[in-house]
């Protein structure tokens, strides 16, 4: 029944809990006393509506780059709506998108200068998806539909970026709706650079499937799923390579490395290399409005245009709103003004030694992998021993064990399961020494924990 102020009769967590359904989470969890409700953030921190402290350890989702509670975003916001609230970019052009656009094609690595909006990253990864088809096919060149991605990375929950993405627990489920022209090898976990043979793998890859049936390689410059995989020196020229060799598109999916996250406006610069396409999203706002995109080199778009479709036939009612729009320019200067490049770019060496310093100090962690402001920290019952975690024990941990250990530090990090037991850590852009400090004794905190749980749960 209506209730005109449901606030009245129950909290925001029962509220919560009899309406809205979350994303990604065990029904058992969300129907829980502790559901927390988060409502205030400022900085790197978020509070709760019982007023505790969380160190937002994981950006939101890598995407709070530019910290909580920033008045300038909220200012440009206001001062948008206000102008105007909203109009398509089906054939106009409103103020905040072109600027937006100009400011990311200026930033973005060779001559990738055309910039197409959205409102995730999934329809991000659905927009690079279907250019490259569009392309192809513009060319003549139409049994090119195939697309080739990495085991365990994650492009998103649209039928067409989980397609692409290789997390098996998202994607069994809806395998019968899944198109059949994915193919997914090796990531670059355990491959170096003398070998290379993750590059090798996707070139085999072409050749098997007959590079005359693909359309797109895409990965993401450092892949999030199996934690923190860092490519060897060389991949991604190697794939830049390959790709050329094929005519083959090369995509780097770049939700979350772009904007900051390994002191770049865009990782693909990091590791030397120029993309037909990027997809974007999370950071190009620092979350503050919804905003998704992808950046195309311009030959490519000419060739759709001057096709017989004349178009790209794709599109979406908020591509390019101005409010967010609005936003992502706000956000790109302070950036710049702020010089979070350069602060990311001086802090890498201390986050790496901390992270380093909770390996040395915990025997329950097998490796740290990273880079910038992103780690994965993997877990084992005895690196020294050699033993990883037995089946119970990474039930268990997975299970709730370490997300109890995790809120109970008052830290927002992940616990990750996707092929491997791991907590991965991805704090706003700006956090200094000191918050960086306080990220290492929180987590310290919960690996404390993990080793006295798994010294008596075998
Ligand atoms: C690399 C990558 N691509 C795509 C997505 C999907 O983005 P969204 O959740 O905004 O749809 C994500 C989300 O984390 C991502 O990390």
């Amino acid at each position: 029944m209506m209730n005109d102020n449901p606030l009245d009769s129950a909290t925001e967590r029962d509220l919560a809990r009899r309406h809205l359904l979350p994303h990604f989470t065990k029904g058992k969890a969300w129907d829980h006393d502790n559901l927390g409700v988060i409502e205030r953030g400022e900085g790197c921190y978020v509070y709760d509506t019982e007023g505790e402290e969380y160190l937002d350890g994981l950006a939101g989702l890598f995407c709070t780059n530019m910290g909580h509670g920033r008045q300038d975003f909220a200012a440009a916001a206001a001062k948008q709506m206000e102008q105007l609230g909203f109009y398509p970019t089906w054939g106009w052009a409103n103020p905040p998108a072109a600027e937006a656009a100009t400011m990311i094609a200026e930033r973005a690595p060779g001559d990738l200068s055309e910039v197409f909006f959205v409102s995730s990253g999934s329809e991000a990864v659905e927009s690079v998806l279907k250019f490259a088809r569009s392309y192809h096919v513009a060319r003549g060149d139409t049994d090119r539909y195939k697309v080739i991605s990495r085991e365990w990375s994650y492009h998103g929950t649209t039928l067409g970026g989980l397609a692409v993405t290789g997390v098996p627990k998202f994607r069994n489920p809806f395998l019968p709706m899944l198109w059949d022209g994915v193919r997914h090898v090796r990531n670059t976990y355990g491959d170096t650079a003398e070998e290379l043979a993750s590059a090798a793998a996707i070139e085999e890859m072409i050749l098997a499937e007959g590079p005359e049936t693909v359309a797109a390689v895409i990965c993401e410059p450092v892949q999030n799923g199996r934690g923190g995989l860092v490519p060897p020196e060389g991949y991604w020229p190697e794939l830049r390579r390959i790709c050329d060799k094929y005519g083959v598109l090369l995509v780097a999916d770049e939700v979350i490395c772009a904007f900051g996250r390994f002191g770049h406006w865009f990782a693909s610069e990091r590791f030397g290399v120029v993309p037909d396409m990027i997809s974007f999203a999370k950071g190009v706002t620092s979350a503050y409005q919804p905003l998704g995109g992808m950046i195309v080199r311009k030959p490519l778009v000419e060739t759709v245009w001057e096709s017989e479709m004349a178009a790209y036939m794709h599109g979406s009612t908020f591509g390019g709103h101005p409010v967010a729009t609005a936003v992502a320019v706000a956000n790109m200067r302070a950036m710049a003004d702020e010089k979070i490049m350069d602060h990311v770019l001086s802090h890498e060496a201390g986050f790496r030694a901390r992270m380093d310093s909770l390996l040395e100090k915990h025997n329950c962690v097998k490796e740290v992998r990273g880079l910038g402001y992103f780690y994965a920290i993997e877990l084992m019952t005895d690196r020294v021993g050699g033993r990883e975690l037995s089946d119970t024990q990474r039930a268990a941990l997975q299970g709730g064990v370490l997300a109890e250990y995790v809120r109970d530090a008052r830290i927002l990090v992940r616990p990750d399961d996707r092929g491997a037991t791991m907590l991965t850590v991805s704090p706003p852009l700006i956090a200094d020494g000191d918050v960086l400090d306080d990220l290492t004794s929180r987590i310290d905190q919960v690996l404390t924990r993990t080793s006295e749980f798994l010294a008596v749960n075998p």
